[in-house]
């Protein structure tokens, strides 16, 4: 069976993508706009780039009439962001910030997700989050235009608020970190069965 992308329409292509790429991390960003006002989203089209510098991107797809989604709107007026790590304690609050809020409208407000204050960034944290990377915008990039159009966002990392529970002789413990995986259509997957292969030298 051939999938001919070259012939599918937007919509058709998006659950082919999303079934077989997969586990997805996801990053529940936190974005403020120019008027100050906070915003809380998921993206799962979200990976880290590189370590020098700190990078890491998430992308925001234009919705179904082409607008553009709030976070990316958020991080064009003041650029810099939050990137929230999700744990399975926080899958039911994460997937009610994805509804879509009109613009202004803070999902931290609306769902009543505690904040805790950024260090180098406006935007807060999402106190509960294991572990928040401070960012700010390195650039973003457009990928296509109108519906489902892709604006990916790349950021510096500044720093990392990690909660030691989630730490052990110093460094991020998975098995405690316990985060999510995004698959296709609503399915998620949890990190709690894990094994190791080493590595060829
Ligand atoms: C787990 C999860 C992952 C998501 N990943 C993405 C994504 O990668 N890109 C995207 O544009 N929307 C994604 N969404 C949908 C957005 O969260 C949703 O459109 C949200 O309303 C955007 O918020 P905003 O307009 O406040 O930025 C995802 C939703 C969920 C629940």
């Amino acid at each position: 069976m051939v999938i001919d992308f070259q012939k599918l329409a937007p919509r058709e292509s998006y659950p082919w993508l999303i079934n077989a790429i997969n586990p997805r991390p996801i990053a529940w960003v936190s974005t403020i706009s120019a008027a100050g006002k906070t915003n809380l989203a998921p993206f799962s089209f979200f990976q880290g780039i590189c370590a020098s510098p700190p990078t890491l991107m998430f992308t925001g797809a234009n919705d179904r009439t082409g607008k553009m989604k709030d976070s990316v709107v958020n991080v064009e007026q003041v650029p810099e962001f939050v990137v929230n790590i999700v744990p399975y304690a926080l899958r039911e609050p994460m997937n009610l910030t994805s509804a879509p809020l009109p613009h202004g409208e803070s999902e931290f407000e609306h769902f009543n997700i505690a904040t805790a204050p950024s260090t180098l960034v406006k935007p807060p944290r999402v106190a509960a989050s294991p572990v928040s990377f401070e960012c700010k915008l390195d650039r973003i990039v457009r990928i296509g235009e109108g519906p489902l159009a892709g604006n990916v966002v790349f950021g510096t990392i500044l720093c990392a608020h990690v909660d030691e529970s989630v730490v052990t002789g110093g460094a991020l413990d998975p098995r405690k970190l316990d985060t999510i995986g995004r698959m296709g259509g609503d399915y998620y997957t949890r990190t709690t069965e894990l094994f190791t292969i080493k590595r060829p030298t």
